[in-house]
C-alpha cells in the first residue's frame, strides 16, 4: 500500500518509492501539511506535526496575538480566513464575498488513477502502477465542495495532485482562483530553478536563492509560452546534478499558469502551482463542477539529474501514448528551412528523391500548401490544397513520395485564421475578439475561438478531408501566436473570463479526436518553435518541436534545459543547413548530427543543394542514429557538461537501464590550447563492471574508474587536442 490512513492520528501517509508525503486532519477539521521528503518511519508522524507550538491553536490559547491560520502549514489554503500567505482558492459567492473556508469531510483510497475529464493527465500502467487518495472538503457557508486528488506512483518518487470542485448549493459561486497544488516546506534554504527564455531561446535554466516574499513565473499568453515553462524546482542550496534534495513541479497544462514560491515571516516556504488566477474566473451554477489540472511532483534525494530521470521515466511510461510511444520515429526531412513558402510538387519530389536515396524515411510538407498561401499573410483556416503549388493535387504528391518508399507528413495550424481567408470572411465572429474593439494582429493572424464546438467541428472536418484523401502518416500541429482581446462572441458576460481555459479545453478536445480517429498518425506539436513544450501536449503527441533555433550550438542549451523535466525521446531536433539561417553560424555537419541525435532526429534542409561532402555523410549518420536511438529513447540520461556555467564545452550520456552499454557525446564549443590532461567523469555506469570503448575492444576500464577518475580527454580528442570550434565526438562504452 503506498497510501495509508492512520485512524487514530487521522493522518495520511503517501509513500512513493523513497519519498514520503504526510498530512493530517487537524483542529477545526483543517487539513494540515506535515512532511514531504525522504522516507521516515511511520511513528514519527506524531511529533513532526508541531501544532502545539506558538501560535497555539485557538483551543489552546484563543488570546494569542498571532493568527493561528497564518502560520499553519496547509494542504489547500483558502483566501479570507486569516492566512495571509498565497492562497490556493478564492471565490466570489452570490453575496459578493470572497472568503472560503474548506474543512475535511471524508476521504477514500483506491487502486489506480482516474482520468481528468477533458484534460490530459498521467495514468497508471501495469509496469508503473498508482494508488489514489481523494479527500473531500467543504465550505459550509457557500456549499462549495473541493475534492483534493493525490495519486502516488509507488515505483517512481512521483505524487500528482489535482482538485475537483462542485457547487452543492442552489446559488451560483464563482471560482476566481483555483490552483492545483500547495506544498509547505519548513525551510527557506532553497534555490528555485526555472526554465525561461524567448522565441528561439526556449527553456534556458535559471537558478536563484529564495528570499522573503513571492518569487514566481507565469504565463498569461494563452499557452504555456516560450518565456516561462510550467516547471519549477526547489532544491537545497548546495544541490547539483548528482547530490542534494530537489522537489520538481511540472504542470500538465498548456495554457496560463503560475508557479510561485513564497518565503514567509517565519522563513518557511509555501509553493503553489496552477492555472494563472490573472483574468481567470469560472462560474459554477448549482450542481456544476470544475476540475483544476494536474501538477506532477517529483522528489529526488540525488540531485537535479535524478529528478530529471524520474520525470523522463514517468512521461515515457505514464503520459505519452499512442503507436509511437515505444517506437523509433521515422527519420524525416522537413521542407521549412529548405524552401520556406517557395515550393511546388516538383521541388518536393526532387527533395524526396534525393532523400530516399540517402535513407531518409519521411517527407514533411510544412507551411504554405493550402488556400492561396505564398507568405504568412493569408489562408490560415482554408485547409484545402493550393493547386498552383501542388499541381496534380495532394494525393498525387503523397503517392509519388510513397512510391519512393517514404512516408508523408503535413503541417497544420488548426487554431488560427488569417483575415485574408474564406473562413474569416464567412465567420468573422469565430475569431477570439471583443466586439467593437480593434483586434491585434500577430504574424498577420487571429486565434479561433476554440471554446465553440461548431468552430472545432468545422476545422476538424477540413483536416479530416485532407487526411482521408491521401496517405498521411505524420502531422505537425503548429500554434504561432498568443491570445489578445480575449473575448468570445458565444459566451455570456458572466462567463467571458472562462475563455482562456475553455480555449485550452477546446484544443485538447480536437487533439483527442484527431489522435483517436487516426491512431497511426504520428503527431508532433509545435508552437513557434517550443512555446508549448509542456506535459499537456505530450499526452497527445509523443514529440514536440523544441525550438525554431536549429543551430547546433544554441541547441545545446535549449536541449539541456528541456531535458530538466522532459525526455529526450520527445525533443524534436533536426539537422539544418549552414550558415544557420538564424545566426549565420557554421558548424560541422557531424556535430549537427550528434546534437540532433539527442532528440527525434531529422533533416531540415534542401538535400539537393547542400555540399556533396555533407550529403555523402548522411547514410552513415542515419546508421549511427539508428544504432543509438534505442539508448536515447529508453536509457537513462545524464548531463555532464553545463553550458549555462561553462560554455566552452558540453557533454552528456545515455546509459542502458541494465547498464550494459552507454553512449557518451561531447561537443567542444570553443577550442582551447593545452587542455590535454583534463578528465571528464562519466555517470550512471555499473562501478563493479568492466567496460570497453567500442573502437578499442581489448582495453578494459572499470565502471568505478570511469566514473570516479574519469576518462582522459585524450580519449575524446586525441593527444594533440580536438581541432577546431564546434567539433564533436561520441564514444560507445560496452560492458564486458
Ligand atoms: C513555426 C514553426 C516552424 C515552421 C513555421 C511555419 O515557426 O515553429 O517550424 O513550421 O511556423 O510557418
Amino acid at each position: 500500500m503506498s497510501i495509508t490512513y492512520n485512524e487514530k492520528e487521522r493522518s495520511f501517509k503517501l509513500r512513493a518509492n523513497n519519498t514520503d508525503y504526510m498530512f493530517k486532519v487537524i483542529n477545526g477539521e483543517y487539513l494540515g501539511h506535515v512532511y514531504y521528503g525522504r522516507k521516515v518511519p511511520d511513528e514519527d508522524m506524531d511529533w513532526l506535526l508541531r501544532f502545539d507550538e506558538s501560535p497555539f491553536t485557538p483551543e489552546k490559547n484563543n488570546r494569542d496575538r498571532a493568527v493561528y491560520l497564518d502560520t499553519t502549514p496547509f494542504e489547500y489554503p483558502c483566501f479570507g480566513i486569516g492566512d495571509y500567505r498565497e492562497s490556493a482558492l478564492k471565490i466570489l459567492d452570490s453575496d459578493g464575498m470572497s472568503t472560503c473556508d474548506l474543512r475535511y469531510v471524508s476521504h477514500r483510497i483506491f487502486d489506480g488513477k482516474p482520468a481528468l475529464e477533458g484534460m490530459p493527465a498521467t495514468f497508471a500502467t501495469e509496469k508503473s502502477p498508482a494508488q489514489t487518495l481523494e479527500v473531500t472538503m467543504k465550505d459550509a457557508h457557500t456549499g462549495l465542495e473541493a475534492v483534493l486528488v493525490y495519486s502516488v506512483f509507488e515505483n517512481l518518487d512521483v505524487i500528482t495532485r489535482s482538485v475537483r470542485f462542485k457547487n452543492t448549493s442552489d446559488k451560483p459561486i464563482k471560482l476566481t482562483r483555483a490552483l492545483s497544488a500547495c506544498v509547505e516546506f519548513d525551510t527557506d534554504k532553497f534555490d528555485m530553478i526555472t526554465l525561461n527564455g524567448s522565441w528561439a531561446r526556449e527553456r534556458h535554466i535559471e537558478r536563484a536563492p529564495l528570499h522573503h516574499g513571492k518569487q514566481s513565473i507565469d504565463s498569461c499568453r494563452g499557452e504555456s509560452s516560450h518565456q516561462n515553462n510550467p516547471f519549477a524546482a526547489l532544491c537545497d542550496r548546495n544541490a547539483d546534478e548528482d547530490m542534494g534534495e530537489v522537489f520538481g513541479f511540472n504542470f500538465v497544462y498548456s495554457g496560463n499558469f503560475v508557479a510561485q514560491a513564497e518565503v514567509t515571516q517565519h522563513k518557511k516556504t509555501r509553493f503553489v502551482m496552477g492555472i494563472n488566477p490573472l483574468d481567470f474566473e469560472w462560474l459554477l451554477d448549482a450542481g456544476e463542477t470544475f476540475t483544476a489540472p494536474e501538477v506532477v511532483m517529483v522528489h529526488s534525494d540525488e540531485g537535479i539529474g535524478k529528478m530529471s530521470r524520474i520525470f523522463h521515466d514517468l512521461y515515457r511510461e505514464n503520459l505519452i501514448r499512442g503507436e509511437y510511444k515505444d517506437k523509433r520515429r521515422p527519420i524525416l526531412i522537413n521542407n521549412w528551412e529548405a524552401t520556406y513558402f517557395d515550393f511546388n510538387t516538383d521541388k518536393l519530389i526532387d527533395i524526396a528523391k534525393e532523400a530516399s536515396k540517402l535513407g531518409i524515411e519521411m517527407l514533411v510538407m510544412d507551411d504554405g500548401w493550402f488556400g492561396h498561401r505564398d507568405y504568412d499573410n493569408s489562408s490560415l483556416g482554408d485547409w484545402f490544397v493550393y493547386e498552383k503549388k501542388l499541381q496534380g493535387g495532394l494525393k498525387h504528391l503523397v503517392d509519388e513520395v510513397n512510391k519512393l518508399g517514404m512516408k508523408f507528413g503535413i503541417w497544420f495550424e488548426p487554431e488560427m485564421v488569417s483575415p485574408d481567408s474564406d473562413l474569416y470572411r464567412a465567420h468573422p465572429d469565430w475569431a477570439i475578439q471583443i466586439k467593437g474593439r480593434d483586434m491585434t494582429l500577430c504574424r498577420e493572424q487571429y486565434v479561433l475561438d476554440y471554446s465553440r464546438k461548431e468552430v472545432r467541428d468545422y476545422v476538424y472536418s477540413m483536416i479530416k478531408n485532407i487526411l482521408d484523401n491521401a496517405n498521411i502518416e505524420y502531422i505537425k500541429w503548429d500554434m504561432n501566436r498568443q491570445l489578445t482581446e480575449v473575448g468570445s462572441a458565444a459566451l455570456p458576460p458572466e462567463r467571458q473570463r472562462e475563455l482562456w481555459h475553455r480555449y485550452v479545453l477546446g484544443v485538447y478536445d480536437l487533439m483527442g479526436r484527431l489522435t483517436t480517429d487516426y491512431p497511426h498518425i504520428l503527431l508532433e506539436n509545435c508552437s513557434g518553435g517550443g512555446a508549448r513544450f509542456d506535459p499537456g501536449m505530450l499526452y497527445f503527441s509523443p514529440q514536440i518541436w523544441c525550438s525554431d533555433d536549429t543551430d547546433a550550438i544554441e541547441r545545446l542549451k535549449i536541449q539541456h534545459g528541456t531535458s530538466i523535466c522532459y525526455p529526450c525521446s520527445a525533443m524534436g531536433a533536426h539537422i539544418s543547413d549552414c550558415p544557420n539561417h538564424l545566426l549565420n553560424r557554421n558548424t560541422p555537419f557531424k556535430t549537427r548530427g550528434h546534437v540532433a541525435m539527442v532528440g527525434t532526429f531529422g533533416y531540415e534542409l534542401d538535400v539537393t543543394r547542400i555540399p556533396q561532402e555533407d550529403r555523402d555523410m548522411i547514410p552513415a549518420q542515419i546508421e549511427e542514429f539508428k544504432k543509438y536511438n534505442p539508448l536515447v529513447r529508453t536509457g537513462e540520461h545524464f548531463r555532464i557538461g553545463n553550458m549555462f556555467e561553462d560554455n566552452t564545452w558540453d557533454a552528456w550520456m545515455f546509459v542502458a537501464n541494465d547498464k550494459s552499454e552507454a553512449l557518451f557525446e561531447f561537443v567542444q564549443v570553443m577550442a582551447r590550447p593545452n587542455y590535454r590532461s583534463r578528465r571528464i567523469k562519466l555517470k550512471g555506469l555499473d562501478p563493479d563492471a568492466y567496460y570497453y570503448e567500442e573502437s578499442e575492444p581489448d582495453k578494459l576500464m572499470s565502471g568505478a574508474a570511469l566514473m570516479n577518475a574519469g576518462i582522459n580527454c585524450a580519449k575524446i580528442w586525441g593527444v594533440d587536442g580536438i581541432k577546431g570550434d564546434y567539433s564533436s565526438k561520441i564514444l560507445h562504452f560496452v560492458r564486458k
